[in-house]
């Protein structure tokens, strides 16, 4: 029936009724929060990640206060990312037993053990060039001898105590590659997060000088997607799961709803998100000289993310947008009601 038996405008004329008719409803428990870990100790809050506001270089210790601070707002885990103090052609670095990522995860599961642990698995933090995979003679990427690298580097990871590893280099196989090798070293349970539809995306810069892993020639084109594709994303994802994904990421978050959504509407399995940080950096700009309001920026963007299909927002916003959640939920009491140092409950 139509106007004016219909008006559209009855059902938002409260806050109140606005609530009840909300279809979509973020809360604390949707994110994940990454976060850069560096060699040493102490090392936090005077380390300032330039192209990153709000975010730093953690030492594990650090890193491991960080996350209870995120578990203390309702945010149930956290990405691991690694800055090794040197770098070779190899990678080696990202499978050292006493590598940031790895004593970090240690740390972290020791303080609390409820905090869910992600550790990205990729070489090109820990390279010299800066690629994800082995570099062959001729300056190509060499997908198969990269495997047994992101192998070992997931065993590592999952040996220092690990929920999930989430690999994102985007060579063919790794998923099939590191489920076997985990399995073989009795880490069946380890879950596998896959960056399976990653896009080469102009959106990653700020990540890039973060983690000091700006390909030193050449771009990531031959390995990570076309942003024009989508029937290749739905591909990808299909061989990750053939090859026994857990969850699959969609990444980056904000120009691929449509991926999500498609995700979401074809596949199964929990879907994850990542707004990545030059998402999160054109806010951060964008409000430091006046041109939006951050925090309906910030909310707005990770509604629009879940809307879209994500059961799991990977968002550096994770602890703000939490505070600002459960400030809501509690009329501004979240302070009083939840000390600092008591968890919010993780558990149903
Ligand atoms: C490593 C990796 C990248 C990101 C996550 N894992 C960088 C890249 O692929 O160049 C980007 C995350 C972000 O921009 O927030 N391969």
């Amino acid at each position: 029936m139509a106007f004016p038996i219909n008006r559209a405008r009855r059902l938002r004329t409260t806050s109140t009724i606005r609530h009840m008719v909300r279809e979509t409803v973020l809360t604390p428990h949707d994110f994940i929060l990454p976060l850069f870990v560096v060699q040493g100790k102490g090392k936090g809050y005077k380390e300032p990640i330039k192209s990153m506001p709000g975010c730093y270089h953690l030492s594990p210790d650090m890193a491991a206060k960080k996350a209870l601070e995120a578990s203390s707002v309702g945010v149930p885990g956290v990405i691991l990312f690694g800055l090794p103090d040197s770098k070779d052609a190899i990678g080696s670095g990202a499978w050292a037993e006493d590598g940031a990522v790895q004593l970090a995860t240690r740390e972290i599961k020791n303080a609390r053990p409820e905090i869910c642990v992600i550790c990205d698995a990729c070489l090109c933090e820990y390279t010299d060039h800066g690629h994800c995979g082995i570099v062959r003679e001729n300056r190509t990427i060499d997908n198969d001898a990269t495997l047994p690298l992101l192998a070992r580097t997931a065993v590592s990871q999952a040996n220092a105590g690990a929920d999930m590893i989430a690999p994102s280099d985007m060579m063919d196989g790794r998923v099939g590659a590191i489920r076997k090798a985990l399995d073989e070293s009795g880490f069946q349970d380890t879950v596998i997060m896959s960056y399976a539809a990653k896009y080469a995306s102009s959106f990653y810069g700020p990540f890039r000088a973060a983690a000091g892993s700006c390909p030193s020639f050449g771009d990531r084109n031959t390995y990570q997607m076309d942003p024009a594709n989508s029937r290749e994303a739905m591909r990808e994802i299909v061989l990750d799961i053939e090859e026994g994904a857990d969850i699959i990421i969609v990444k980056p978050a904000l120009p691929c709803l449509d991926i999500i959504k498609t995700t979401r509407d074809n596949f199964l399995l929990p879907v994850a998100a990542y707004q990545v940080s030059g998402e999160y950096a054109q806010i951060k700009g964008a409000a430091a000289i006046g041109l939006v309001d951050e925090v309906s920026n910030m909310i707005e963007s990770l509604t629009a993310i879940k809307r879209a299909g994500a059961d799991i927002i990977l968002t550096y916003f994770a602890i703000d947008a939490a505070r600002v959640l459960v400030d809501k939920m509690t009329g501004g009491r979240a302070g009083a009601l939840m000390p600092k140092d008591v968890a919010c409950n993780l558990v149903d």
